[in-house]
């Protein structure tokens, strides 16, 4: 054989080798790049029908997303007894780790999620990430996030005081943030997680009290409305880690509110009031970063693929809640003016609650 012909065939060998497999098929005519995700559109179909309630963007979902924060900030740069980060830990060890402070209300959503992790014989650190995600597509304009599977299910109690609280500094906040591996820019695009959020226990008189007013909606009200003067406390009076708010029914959290006024955050903060697009993008980054603490992206398998594109924004901007003025910003950047956003016409309206279901 010439050696022409050799280097031909071996060279098409090689090219073979290289073509990633063909796509495996999974359920319901579903394909995926790599047979080890077929599993997921499983758990997709699962947790959307009985976890969220047909795909909803409710209660189930802001603290299935508050679970991936709570499980993956278990991590230190300089600490490896401070925990295995996105790890599953808080669902493995929940009686240590939902006992945690900062904690307060996780171990429900632990106790829901446990049983479809074990139902599917997925770790409970993929399970975490993956509900989060799942879940957060599920509200309008939500994020796309990146999925990465095959977290051990191995694991070890993450250490107390991991988790920031709503009464930390923002010094302490943005180190406790930095220690685990992410920025101050990430920790604002992080929170536009809290666009989708309610709280229960830092005033459990007032349950499902948003912190902006339009809680199943992954948009930038939140940016706008935490640099709102705050006027009055929602429900029974001032409560620790709560500072004043602007509007009847909504509460705000002492850490959003000096994140969004502290000259180290205040220009990333305001720079999603009016760009819906670059909130999404960075909190996309942010969290592809904040879901494999602790793991070697290497060695996880890409399944993204499973995750529902989220339907559209109504809007790339936030409005100015009814009966507010610009006025009533406390614009906090130096470096760029506060940008000019429509008001919601007509008198001040109160926020609902979030329906628990
Ligand atoms: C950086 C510091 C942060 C602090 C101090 C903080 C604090 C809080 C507090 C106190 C609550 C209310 C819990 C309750 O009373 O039920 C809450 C809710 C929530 N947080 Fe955060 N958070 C932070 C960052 C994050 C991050 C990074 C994420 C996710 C990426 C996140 C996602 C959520 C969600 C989705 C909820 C709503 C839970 C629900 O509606 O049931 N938070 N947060
Ligand atoms: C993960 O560990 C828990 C115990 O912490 C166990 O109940 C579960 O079945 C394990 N899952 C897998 C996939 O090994
Ligand atoms: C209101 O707060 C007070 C003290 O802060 C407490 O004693 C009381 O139980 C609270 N009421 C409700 C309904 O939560």
């Amino acid at each position: 054989m010439a050696f022409k012909t050799i280097f031909a065939l071996v060279s098409l060998a090689l090219v073979a080798s290289a073509v990633p497999s063909k796509k495996a098929v999974c359920s319901n005519g579903r394909t995926a790049s790599n047979a080890v995700c077929c599993k997921w559109f499983d758990v997709l179909d699962d947790i959307q029908e009985n976890l969220f309630d047909g795909g909803e963007c409710g209660e189930e979902v802001h603290e299935s997303l508050r679970l991936t924060f709570h499980d993956a900030i278990g991590f230190s740069k300089t600490n490896p007894h401070a925990g295995g980060g996105a790890d599953g830990s808080i669902m493995a060890f929940s009686d240590i780790e939902t006992n945690f402070h900062a904690n307060l209300g996780t171990d429900d959503i632990v106790d829901v999620q446990r049983p479809f992790a074990i139902k599917h014989g997925v770790s409970f650190g993929d399970f975490i990430q993956f509900a989060g995600a799942v879940g957060v597509s599920n509200c309008a304009g939500g994020p796309r996030l990146q999925f990465l599977a095959g977290r051990s299910n191995h694991t070890f109690p993450a250490q107390d005081l991991t988790v920031p609280e709503p009464t930390d500094s923002v010094t302490k906040i943005l180190q406790r943030m930095g220690d685990a591996g992410l920025s101050p820019n990430e920790v604002v695009a992080l929170l536009a997680s809290h666009s989708v959020a309610a709280q229960d226990h830092v005033d459990p008189s007032i349950h499902g009290s948003p912190f902006d007013s339009t809680p199943s909606s992954f948009d930038p009200q939140v940016y706008a409305e935490v640099l709102l003067k705050g006027v009055a406390f929602p429900g029974n009076g001032s409560q620790v880690g709560e500072v004043l708010s602007p509007l009847p029914g909504e509460l705000r959290l002492q850490s959003d509110a000096a994140i969004a006024r502290d000259p180290r955050t205040a220009c990333e903060w305001q720079s999603f009031v009016n760009n819906h697009a670059a909130m999404v993008a960075k909190f996309e980054a942010a969290m592809a970063k904040m879901s494999i603490l602790g793991h070697n992206a290497h060695d996880l398998v890409d399944c993204s693929e499973v995750i529902p594109v989220p339907s559209k924004a109504k809007s790339n901007t936030a409005v100015l809640p009814a009966g507010k003025t610009l006025t009533d910003i406390e614009a906090s950047c130096r470096t760029a003016r506060f940008p000019k956003i429509p008001t919601t016409p007509g008198p001040e309206t109160s926020i609902a609650p979030v329906p628990p279901s």
